[in-house]
């Protein structure tokens, strides 16, 4: 039975990382002008929802993951009529807006903090996570990015530690307290008043904690850490009080961000009859390229196709008859697509991102782009310590200076893994900074902006990158099937092709991705019924064989049939 209709499931997603996306105000930052400006491209690829990154009042300790005001627009951006107006510039367009809602964590600037710090009985002190010291080191908390990957942090005033799974600049809020809720629920419904569509909700997991902060094994790892974070004893009952109190009252879009979560916990978040969230990112594909004892190395090149195909079946599997699927292959945390899961080598760079929106437009699944992914932006691969931006990086690198270690080898690991390479700005044309900025942009930019790699340069090209993205964005919405139908991946094995079919009452595509560098006759399992087989879209010439059962795949050639 196909899912129930709704406007989340039939939209394409678009990410903007706003700081990286157009430069208006020539401070080398992205601004909200900047994404005004740019509206009708925009709309022009065929998208129809917009997620932007934070954009709220931080000191940017995470580039906006750090909130100290929910409430107005972070200054380098621009101001809350910019965003109005942005607002209604999507709107007046048919696209919809989702934010980002970072409520795990506040910034130390909050003015929530700021009181909460003062003393020990100041009103707000329970809007966080205290330890006092009387009670001897605190039990022991893994933090993704403080430099000794410590998640506790003394503060002298009140002699008192307080917890941070993010950076110092990130105290964890107390979401075991009522009234931290409430003045959330009152800040969303802030938002949705303005008439936003929805949130990506950041680290959600991650909200409800065992305020008992019981010892964990000694010899845990940080994923060991990441499961516990996860799965905290409340966690359900905040959420549907959340869908309760604000999200039920609007008609909008949920997904929540969620690593430590396993496919069999799944529908207890987006079960419909459970209210809770629509959609949630796993974390699964993110983590197959990664070392499994160093969740942070990248193994380039360690993962085979057939596992890449049994992540995405076990997770269609999981939302075939309730709940809802997200599809992503990038974002702002981690490397860019076309580098990590194609092939950015000049001979196939084409190929192989195209063969990839290919993928995510035929998946069951709301698709997700990452702003740049529509022309093909590639890694940059920075050479030293000195360009990367990212505390993530930042920290780590003095983590490993503090211990004396190599980090040659963590340059080297980065220049594939680290979130930078996905944060470059974006390559509009061949003017100096690729046209995103009139002054030395915050993070340098990619020089392959030279080199064909802009919007520009794409735009009159019938060929390009950009315009097969658009002509596929426009094949998945003028057919049901590829939203709503039946996904049956045909061969688990086979290392190089990744074949599937998608079905809906009488309509199947058939979806053959060349994921290799080798060209390969593919041959049908005689099993799958059909005449004849239509092309709909191919990213590269086809020969066309009438017998219908063998098809040739150039390197990272994808095509899309329709079996009669
Ligand atoms: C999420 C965000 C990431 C941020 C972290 C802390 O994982 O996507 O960018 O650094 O949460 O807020």
């Amino acid at each position: 039975m196909a899912a129930e209709k709704k406007w989340w499931k039939e939209g394409i997603v678009y990410q903007i990382y706003p700081r990286s996306f157009n430069d208006t105000s020539g401070n080398g930052i992205g601004d909200l002008r900047g994404i005004i400006e740019k509206l009708d491209y925009i709309k022009s690829i065929g998208v129809d929802i917009i997620w932007l990154n934070p954009i709220y009042k931080s000191p940017n300790d995470d580039n906006g993951y750090d909130i100290s005001d929910y409430q107005n627009i972070m200054s380098e951006f621009g101001t809350m009529a910019d965003f109005d107006e942005l607002l209604y510039g999507m709107h007046n367009r048919g696209l919809k807006l989702i934010m980002d809602l970072v409520v795990n964590h506040s910034s130390d600037e909050h003015e929530w903090f700021q009181q909460s710090k003062s003393s020990r009985d100041n009103e707000y002190r329970d809007y966080y996570h205290w330890w006092p010291a009387e009670k001897g080191t605190p039990p022991k908390r893994w933090s993704y990015f403080d430099v000794n990957s410590d998640a506790w942090k003394y503060d002298e005033q009140t002699d008192s530690y307080y917890l941070h799974y993010f950076s110092q600049k990130q105290p964890d809020l107390k979401w075991e307290n009522p009234k931290l809720r409430s003045e959330i629920y009152k800040m969303m419904a802030f938002w949705f008043e303005k008439g936003i569509d929805g949130f990506r909700m950041d680290v959600i997991p991650f909200i409800s904690k065992d305020t008992s902060y019981p010892e964990l094994p000694a010899d845990a790892q940080p994923e060991d850490f990441v499961a516990f974070y996860a799965n905290g004893p409340k966690l359900h009952n905040y959420l549907r009080e959340m869908n309760d109190r604000v999200l039920s009252q609007y008609d909008v879009m949920t997904v929540g961000e969620a690593p430590g979560i396993a496919v069999d916990h799944a529908l207890d978040f987006v079960d419909e009859d459970r209210k809770e969230l629509n959609m949630f990112f796993h974390f699964d594909l993110m983590t197959l390229d990664r070392d499994p004892d160093e969740l942070f190395t990248m193994n380039k090149d360690g993962w085979k196709l057939s596992e890449f195909k049994k992540i995405h079946t076990k997770w269609d599997k999981a939302f075939a008859n309730k709940g809802w699927g997200s599809m992503f292959l990038s974002n702002h945390d981690f490397p860019r697509s076309v580098s990590r899961w194609g092939n950015d080598d000049p001979e196939f760079w084409r190929n192989s991102a195209t063969l990839l929106q290919t993928f995510l437009l035929t998946m069951r699944g709301t698709p997700y782009f990452y702003y740049g992914d529509e022309i093909g932006m590639t890694n940059i691969r920075f050479n030293s310590i000195e360009e990367y931006r990212d505390i993530n990086t930042i920290n780590k690198y003095k983590q490993l200076q503090n211990q004396g270690k190599d980090f040659d080898a963590f340059i080297e690991n980065e220049k594939d893994a680290a979130r930078d390479n996905a944060r470059t700005p974006m390559q509009w044309d061949e003017s100096t900074f690729a046209g995103f900025s009139t002054t030395k942009p915050w993070i340098s930019v990619n020089q392959n902006y030279k080199s064909g790699v802009t919007v520009k340069a794409q735009e009159d090209d019938k060929y390009s990158v950009l315009n097969y993205f658009r002509k596929m964005c426009a094949i998945r919405k003028s057919n049901e099937a590829l939203i709503y139908g039946e996904y049956k991946l045909i061969d688990e094995t086979n290392e190089q092709v990744y074949a599937y079919t998608r079905s809906l009452e009488d309509d199947c595509f058939l979806i053959l991705l060349n994921f290799s560098t080798d060209s390969v006759i593919y041959t049908l399992p005689s099993d799958i019924n059909y005449n004849a087989a239509k092309l709909i879209v191919s990213n590269d010439r086809i020969k066309d064989d009438k017998t219908y059962k063998e098809f040739l795949l150039l390197p990272y050639q994808a095509i899309v049939y329709k079996l009669l």
